[in-house]
């Protein structure tokens, strides 16, 4: 009998050729041309998600799932090679159809799905998987090792207030919020070694011979931008992504009306004096709005400021919970505030679970920009709505798939808005409905601001037989189904609460071909660069969605029960601002006058 010789490791020739075999596909990985001439968006594919439900069942294969074999019109067919035609051919071979023989269905069945909660334990950017769009955004924002949150992001803060009254007009204004900004140009270590390397980056594609195509170009510079990308410090002083919220921009002032706000509503809503006052507010890791508002309060109302309570529940993970109390705890403290008053919820409101039944103040300022979206298009002949997932491949290339399987959020949102005011299905029987629906079949008119479910059906149907991209669905739009869940637990887990928000509802440079879409940007050698699809690289982009205010009181009405109210900017801050104190020599106000596209909702 042959006595197996003992090795100390196990199996080891078969482990030599697994690492070989990874090495390799590394290796072909790291060559893989990615296509570049298509954007992820470019198709977008209709497929059944039953088979997610079926495989932890009835532990179905991909192949069974019923529409697995359904070709899509571009695809390359293996029969294709047998019976040659011409026609054919062109159609199919001079598409960019990403999957070769292989159909929509099966590609989609080949990935597991995931989420945003499951990425959140990963340390790189995942691939082989797919998710909703909404875990996509989340994902490539809120990661807590790669997201746009978890990286240098910084809310712009002057030292000292603006002297208003001394600053002749808007221009002075710019020229002292200029020096104010002064600051952050401050050059940062890194900056003579990115630098150096974004210059031999630049001189190595100077010399590769130049090309006359359009997409070879397209491809070059985003294999440039790639290429920066992965030198993972690109950032410059100034590329560090600044926010500079009205907060910050007008402190005190703006906290101050914010302040006077609660005061009157306090005393109004029959809480004073029976109970504390209670604020709880959400994504105010800088600390700001806080002194401000416990300022004015100390000051003005010593006998509520004894009994008023300060809660910042802040998602960012730049500062550990502990580094952020003390960070706020001096800040309070330095100004002569008593920091017992402030407790901080280092957590994501998402993740809110305890119930606080006392009445409170809950704010929300330029915080709903960053919530999370699902995407949704239409089928363009029943009008039954399909919901995105992103999808990505073995090489990290993005592809938006639609099913009619809708997720919890995203079906509640539209059996909500059609139940409500803004009912689409309503509007479509009505004159401007109709007259929405002609506008679609104009040229040079912007369609994006058409809903989905009114353009006009025949031209989508022209369209979608000339280039079958898109599956006959309409275009896409975004619902926000992380603030229909944030009315959910306000309404649970804050039951007695008040609302102070405030949030844009019009941003410029939206993504096109998409309705209520967000803005995507990232800041790159020093300038702001919008792009033009929200799949992109996780991390390095911020994703901002505009609120439909209108839309919103609706769904906050119906999920909460307690009527809001809308304002703008300046009605807001007219009504509750010391305007006086913000008025440049010349009688401008730039308080009042900057933030047009800023809407507040108060309840
Ligand atoms: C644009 S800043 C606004 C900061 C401040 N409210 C202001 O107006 O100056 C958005 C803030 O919200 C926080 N944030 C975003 N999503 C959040 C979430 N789901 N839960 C808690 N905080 C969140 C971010 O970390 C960031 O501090």
């Amino acid at each position: 009998m042959r006595v197996p010789s003992r090795t100390l490791f196990k199996n080891i020739k078969q482990a030599s050729q697994k690492l070989d075999k990874i090495n390799q596909s590394k290796l072909e990985s790291e060559n893989f041309h990615h296509e570049y001439s298509i954007r992820p968006d470019t198709y977008a594919f209709k497929v059944d998600a039953s088979n997610e439900v079926s495989k932890s069942l009835t532990a179905k294969t991909s192949s069974e799932s019923p529409s697995a074999d359904k070709s899509h019109p571009l695809q390359k067919k293996e029969e294709d090679y047998q019976h040659f035609n011409l026609i054919e051919f062109i159609y199919r071979y001079t598409t960019n159809y990403p999957f070769g023989t292989k159909s929509p269905q099966q590609v989609f069945n080949q990935y597991p799905m995931t989420n945003s909660e499951k990425l959140g334990r990963l340390k790189h950017r995942p691939s082989k998987c797919k998710m909703l769009v909404s875990d996509f955004i989340e994902d490539s924002l809120y990661n807590p090792n790669y997201g746009y949150f978890s990286k240098e992001v910084e809310i712009f803060h002057s030292d000292e207030p603006f002297d208003y009254n001394n600053i002749r007009d808007i221009d002075g204004f710019m020229d002292s919020w200029q020096k104010a900004y002064a600051k952050y140009d401050e050059i940062n270590p890194k900056i003579n070694e990115t630098k150096q390397q974004f210059s031999e980056i630049i001189n190595n594609s100077k010399q590769e011979p130049q090309s006359k195509s359009k997409f070879v170009q397209r491809a070059k510079s985003i294999q440039k931008q790639d290429a920066m990308v992965n030198t993972g410090n690109f950032n410059t002083r100034k590329s560090i992504q600044l926010w500079h919220t009205p907060t910050e921009l007008f402190q005190p002032y703006y906290g101050e009306a914010i302040a006077r706000y609660m005061l009157v509503n306090y005393k109004l809503n029959g809480a004073y004096p029976y109970e504390d006052l209670i604020i709880y507010e959400m994504g105010g890791g800088n600390g700001t709005l806080m002194c401000n508002i416990l300022n004015y309060i100390k000051t003005n109302q010593p006998d509520v400021y004894a009994r008023t309570k300060y809660k910042i529940i802040e998602i960012s993970s730049q500062l550990a919970e502990k580094q952020l109390e003390s960070a706020l705890n001096s800040k309070l403290i330095s100004q002569g505030l008593d920091a017992t008053k402030l407790e901080i919820i280092n957590k994501s409101i998402f993740k809110w679970n305890k119930v606080i039944d006392k009445p409170c103040f809950f704010i929300a300022l330029e915080v709903f920009d960053n919530f999370a979206h699902d995407l949704i298009r239409y089928d363009n002949t029943t009008g039954e709505p399909l919901e995105g997932q992103v999808l990505v491949d073995e090489h990290g290339d993005f592809y938006e798939f639609f099913t009619p399987q809708l997720s919890y959020y995203s079906n509640a949102f539209l059996q909500l808005r059609e139940h409500g005011e803004y009912s689409i299905l309503n509007a479509s029987n009505t004159i401007a409905g109709k007259f929405e629906t002609l506008k679609s079949t104009v040229p040079f008119v912007n369609h994006d601001k058409i809903h989905p479910l009114l353009h006009s059906s025949s031209k989508l149907r022209f369209k979608n037989s000339l280039l079958p991209f898109k599956d006959n669905m309409t275009p896409g739009e975004f619902i926000p189904t992380r603030l229909l869940q944030f009315f959910n637990i306000l309404k649970h887990k804050f039951p007695q609460h008040s609302l102070i928000s405030s949030d844009f509802h019009y941003l410029p440079n939206a993504v096109n071909g998409y309705y209520n879409s967000p803005v995507v940007q990232t800041i790159l050698q020093d300038k702001m660069v919008d792009v033009s699809t929200y799949m992109t690289y996780q991390g390095y982009f911020d994703i901002m969605f505009p609120t439909d205010f209108g839309l919103a009181s609706d769904l906050y009405k119906q999920v909460t029960n307690k009527v809001p109210r809308v304002e703008s900017h300046r009605e807001f801050l007219e009504q509750w601002a010391n305007t006086e104190v913000t008025t440049t020599k010349a009688g401008e106000n730039p308080m009042l006058d900057f933030y047009t596209n800023v809407s507040f909702m108060v309840s």
